[in-house]
């Protein structure tokens, strides 16, 4: 076991079903502190840079689209082997294919619209934290 951070959104989706409460309950349910947070309304330049990974990809338009159709909760998970343990919470890209009590499943309907985004590994969790909150941002627990 490892102690991590992971970056986590709820994507504008689940932000305009009022959802933004219940995924914090499953965070901080199965342990995982949130670190850092903000609310964010993302432009065009923003959400290409966080999905540059993916910009040959067919879905990228859309990606890009969906991602700036409304506000972002944004914010840095922490806990032991958090990267993972947030991936297991929000179940798998496709909802058809999320394991029943993941956020996916739950929450989502679609591919393209599917509630959540989480770091997909310790290198791209500091690449994605970083992307979004400077160090000052991120406040470890004192207590
Ligand atoms: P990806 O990084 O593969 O999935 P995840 O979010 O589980 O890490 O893809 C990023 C996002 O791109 C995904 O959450 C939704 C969108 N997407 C599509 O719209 N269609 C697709 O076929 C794929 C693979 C992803
Ligand atoms: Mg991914």
């Amino acid at each position: 076991m490892a102690l991590e951070r992971t970056l986590s959104i709820i994507k504008p989706d689940a932000v305009a079903k009022n959802l933004v409460g219940a995924i914090y309950t499953r965070f901080e349910s199965a342990g995982l502190r949130i670190v850092a947070a903000k609310m964010m309304h993302l432009s065009k330049e923003q959400a290409e840079g966080f999905y540059a990974e993916h910009k040959e990809r067919p879905f990228f338009g859309a990606l890009v689209e969906f991602m700036t159709s409304g506000p972002i909760v944004v914010q840095v998970l922490e806990g032991e082997d958090a990267v993972l343990k947030n991936r297991e919470i929000m179940g798998a890209t496709n909802p058809a294919e999320a394991l029943a009590g993941t956020l996916r499943a739950d929450y989502a309907e679609t591919i393209d619209e599917n509630a959540v985004h989480g770091s997909d590994a310790v290198e791209s969790a500091a690449r994605e934290i970083a992307y979004f909150f400077s160090d000052e941002e991120i406040c470890p627990r004192t207590r």
